[in-house]
């Protein structure tokens, strides 16, 4: 095997399709729900959101879905992204195991978010749309979209989530920059922002009010839409740019992964890396292992209920069978913003329900001490949110060198902490606490179930 620590693929080699796994499920995914009548959606009712040909991915059985021309050459500013295999994280924990990781950090957004950004606002502009509207958690997605923006000369409008608003005022910046607007949310601007201030006046926001904000908005005018940054079968599709990459790159090493490990939020970017190699395995292929690894105080794969739930807290969005906390839940304020949505996208979730996809939880307090072990192996300060695949990872070749067995692990590093150093600065001064949720919140939450 090569001693080398990036494999890079030439331009020529980035790949010409997207990977649709609809097309490898043993059992269809449970259909999308009208939110008054409960009836399967057709394309007419998600058209107010989102253009043709984006709802014609969302429901497409396709394998191999062609990206766009347009879509690679903006790619090839920074794809084909590196595969690393961690040699100094190996020699630093001891370990027998062979440990990759993707490295999406190295996008102009800083993470793995303008693999769809960049596909929607395509989609967008070509169907002559003027004007998107998104929420973001942590900053990245609003940062991608507002690139993406830039790019194919669209206006768009981020409500970003109160908290990070306040948390990370250089990601605001970025997306002024492209000229893109950010407004914290919850916001005075749409009815929902202002149900939620009226009740919480210091509310830290979530995704989910944060994308009903969005959602109000974009269907107010004709020349405006939504885009949203994970969850959607589209949004996952996108994201296999990087996990097809990977295969390629494994493949020239002549290696295989045993085990695939991602962060989840809304679940796109663990679906980036690990549908790939997922669908070789639902078509026969190897038995690899796919760890999704969640925040501990939004605990939705682990805790949350498998049921039909709203997308948004205002109850705007169609009803999608997935693992959700309950649409009215608000985790606390921790530091891997990208990770705090009350549900999951629906694909993850019924793999996780047929048993291919294992997921788990970790603190953060646990997750920042892994991410500081990473950076001082491999120099490289990883996003909050990845830093929990960091840390599964970490386990997955401890528990290497205890058995002695020498596993191929791959993990997506999805993005790098540039942005976060606040986080890091108040992890290091021992400021940062484990923000847990209560059994009751959890509860209360799930009692708001549409019931369907
Ligand atoms: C760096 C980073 N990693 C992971 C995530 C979570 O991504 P996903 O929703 O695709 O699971 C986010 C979301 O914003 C992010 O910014």
């Amino acid at each position: 095997m090569s001693e080398s620590v990036k494999t890079v693929l030439p331009e020529s080699e980035l790949p010409r399709h997207w990977y649709n796994i609809n097309a490898d499920l043993p059992v269809p995914l449970a259909p999308v729900l009208h939110p008054v009548t409960h009836e399967p959606v057709g394309p007419d009712d998600l058209a107010p959101l989102f253009p043709r040909a984006v709802i014609e991915q969302e429901m497409s059985t396709e394998r191999d879905v062609d990206i766009p021309e347009p879509v690679r050459d903006v790619y090839r500013q920074w794809r084909p992204s590196p595969l690393y295999r961690a040699r100094r994280l190996e020699k630093a924990l001891n370990t027998p195991a062979r440990i990759y990781y993707k490295y999406e950090g190295i996008s102009p957004a800083g993470s793995h978010k303008p693999n769809t950004a960049v596909a929607q606002a395509f989609y967008n502009q070509a169907e002559g749309v003027k004007r998107i509207t998104t929420e973001t958690g942590a900053g990245q997605w609003g940062s991608s979209l507002a690139l993406a923006g830039a790019m194919f000369g669209l206006d768009i409008e981020v409500f970003m989530v109160n908290v990070s608003f306040h948390q990370k005022p250089y990601r605001r910046a970025f997306m002024e920059s492209f000229g893109a607007q950010c407004i914290a949310s919850p916001s005075t601007l749409t009815a929902a922002g202002r149900a939620v201030l009226a009740e919480h006046p210091d509310s830290t926001g979530s995704l989910g009010i944060a994308i009903s904000e969005a959602v109000e908005l974009a269907v107010q005018r004709d020349d405006t839409k939504y885009a949203l940054g994970s969850v959607l079968n589209h949004v996952l599709l996108h994201q296999t740019v990087s996990g097809l990459e990977a295969m390629r790159q494994l493949d020239m090493l002549d290696d295989y992964p045993d085990k695939v490990i991602g962060c989840t939020g809304g679940g796109s970017n663990f679906a980036g890396i690990a549908f790939p190699f997922l669908g070789e395995r639902l078509r026969g292929g190897p038995e690899t292992d796919f760890i999704a690894v969640e925040p501990a105080s939004c605990p939705t794969l682990t805790k949350g209920k498998f049921a039909y739930d709203w997308g948004d807290t205002g109850h705007l969005t169609p009803l999608t069978k997935m693992h959700t906390l309950g649409s009215g839940f608000v985790p606390p304020g921790f530091h891997a913003g990208g990770l705090r949505y009350h549900g999951m996208a629906p694909q993850i979730s019924h793999l996780t329900d047929l048993g291919y996809i294992q997921p788990r939880s970790y603190g953060q307090l646990e997750c920042f001490a892994a991410g500081l072990a990473f950076a001082r192996a491999e120099g490289i300060i990883p996003a909050p949110e990845a830093n929990h695949a960091v840390k599964a990872t970490m386990d997955e070749a401890i528990a290497c060198r205890e058995s002695g067995e020498s596993k191929a692990l791959l993990f997506n590093l999805c993005g790098h902490g540039h942005f976060d150093m606040q986080a890091y600065t108040d992890y290091l001064a021992g400021h940062l606490k484990e923000e847990e949720t209560s059994a009751a919140e959890q509860s209360m939450a799930l009692a708001g179930l549409p019931g369907v």
